[in-house]
């Protein structure tokens, strides 16, 4: 793929954390046996009640951070599917700080820091949280920022998260390529004015929101071939 003129101008990329870096199912992967049958249906309720939470959260200005928001979450999720198991609840939040890494996230990074990316995760996470997913999966060296949205007190896709990454860089929104496998954190971000890649991971459906992403891949290696590595 030869770089057109606005990738040439690329001087950072900047992932989302959760379903896009992290495999969030891994989780309950860690504990599918305890769960039995019901083990896909816990996590896929937890990750959408995770979500709307930060959503509605944002809407009624009352922000807690997504620790907090997780574990509501969970408990919201455990609850649907009747599980009372305060042991396997506790199993299942310290799992979530010890998440898999997508195979292809080290070499990727790796070759973006090669090439001279700047490279960071702008996330929903609490910086606790988001260091320990990144530690555990031995990130760190590979990551020159790592922006929560814990400093502006309001969750994704409030413009001014993606404010924070421009800014931590000293660059234009139009430098910045961002990566996220959430269709509507892609949409949030070409909103705003980065150069998006939807890492369409789940086989979705594209949003029908105001912008789209530039580009649409299975996973993290297209951006290699984008930017011409
Ligand atoms: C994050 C969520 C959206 O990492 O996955 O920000």
């Amino acid at each position: 793929m030869t770089k057109t003129s606005s990738e040439r101008d690329i001087k950072a990329c900047v992932f989302d954390a959760y379903g896009t870096l992290f495999d969030v199912h891994s989780a309950v992967g860690k504990h599918r046996q305890r769960l039995g049958k019901r083990a896909n249906d816990v996590s896929a309720t937890w990750r959408t009640k995770q979500l709307e939470y930060t959503w509605l959260r944002s809407l009624m200005g009352d922000y807690t951070d997504f620790w907090q928001v997780t574990g509501d979450a969970l408990d919201y999720s455990l609850d649907a599917h009747e599980i009372k198991d305060q042991t396997l609840r506790d199993d299942l939040m310290q799992a979530y700080l010890n998440l898999t890494a997508y195979e292809e996230v080290p070499e990727v990074l790796a070759a973006l820091k090669e090439a001279g990316y700047k490279t960071a995760i702008l996330s929903n996470g609490e910086p606790a949280m988001l260091d320990a997913a990144v530690q555990g999966a031995g990130l760190s060296s590979l990551l020159d920022e790592c922006l929560s949205v814990d400093t502006l007190k309001v969750f994704k896709p409030d413009p001014g998260v993606y404010q924070l990454a421009s800014d931590a860089f000293g660059i234009q929104p139009s430098q910045v390529m961002f990566q996220s496998s959430n269709a509507w954190d892609a949409a949030g971000a070409a909103y705003f004015g980065f150069r998006v890649l939807w890492v369409n991971r789940f086989g979705q459906r594209p949003e029908r929101l105001p912008s789209k992403p530039d580009y649409e891949a299975a996973n993290l290696n297209q951006l290699l071939e984008i930017l011409g590595i």
